[in-house]
């Protein structure tokens, strides 16, 4: 019981109530990467990647490539995992990059010469009669473009930017505040002094306001 817990856990999706023994039966994995969707200029050549992973091994593996869900564009077979994948298959324009005797079981593809209407879904299915015939597919998305425009790195640069920016300006603020505390404090301190020294020129002041008043006395009276 414990073995099956698990092992279903290990396939989280198939983990649902009553799938355990599915989740058990298909330990074939497929993968097309940690991101779903490619970006290609108009006329070059694209890699759609795809790698899957077995648990108890694989003989005579079929995998295909599919466009839009139902146009084959790719049809292989492996023998052993000690083989290179035979070619049953393919579109003119699709060139096998992978490689399965290396650790990983890599089954990417290469589409030559994108044109606009190559954009779509690409879906790489598996199927492994070792495993009772288990299969499973994953999709990638390729998207054409005229130019690259790397927005990614675009809201990238421009957050880095602002937040940069605003830190910046923290920090200028900060130093701002303590350069004008710094001299009010000082100013404050002058004044004290200033204040101290004026006392003392207070009574000259008065002393000249007096010699005024002394000096304005005449003429009034
Ligand atoms: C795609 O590229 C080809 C060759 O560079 C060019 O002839 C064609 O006009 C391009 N298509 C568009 C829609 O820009
Ligand atoms: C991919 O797998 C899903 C189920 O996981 C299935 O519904 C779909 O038909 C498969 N697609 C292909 C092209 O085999
Ligand atoms: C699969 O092979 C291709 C061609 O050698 C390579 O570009 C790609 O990075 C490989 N993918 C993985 C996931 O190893
Ligand atoms: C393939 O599918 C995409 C959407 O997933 C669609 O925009 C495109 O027109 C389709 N291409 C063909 C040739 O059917």
């Amino acid at each position: 019981m414990r073995g099956d817990k698990a092992l279903a856990s290990l396939s989280a999706p198939l983990s649902l109530p009553g799938l355990h023994i599915l989740a058990i039966a298909f330990t074939l994995e497929v993968s097309v990467g940690k991101t779903n969707t490619v970006t290609a200029l108009n006329n070059s050549n694209v890699l759609l990647p795809c790698t899957f992973t077995t648990c108890i091994g694989f003989q005579d593996l079929v995998f295909k490539w599919y466009f839009n869900t139902t146009e084959l564009i790719y049809h292989g077979k492996i023998k052993t995992k000690a083989t290179e994948p035979t070619l049953v298959w393919k579109n003119p324009r699709v060139e096998f990059v992978g490689s399965t005797t290396k650790k990983e079981n890599n089954i990417s593809i290469v589409l030559n010469g994108v044109e606009f209407s190559d954009a779509g879904k690409y879906t790489c299915h598996v199927k492994n009669p070792k495993e009772r015939n288990a299969q499973h597919n994953a999709t990638i998305i390729l998207t054409v473009v005229h130019k690259m425009v790397e927005t990614d790195n675009t809201v990238t640069l421009i957050i880095v930017g602002v937040v940069g920016g605003l830190i910046g300006l923290l920090i200028l603020f900060m130093l701002i505040k303590r350069v004008v505390l710094f001299i009010i404090k000082k100013t404050q301190d002058g004044k004290k002094e200033c204040l101290v020294s004026s006392s003392g020129n207070d009574n000259t002041e008065n002393g000249l306001a007096g010699s005024k008043a002394e000096q304005k006395a005449p003429p009034k009276a």
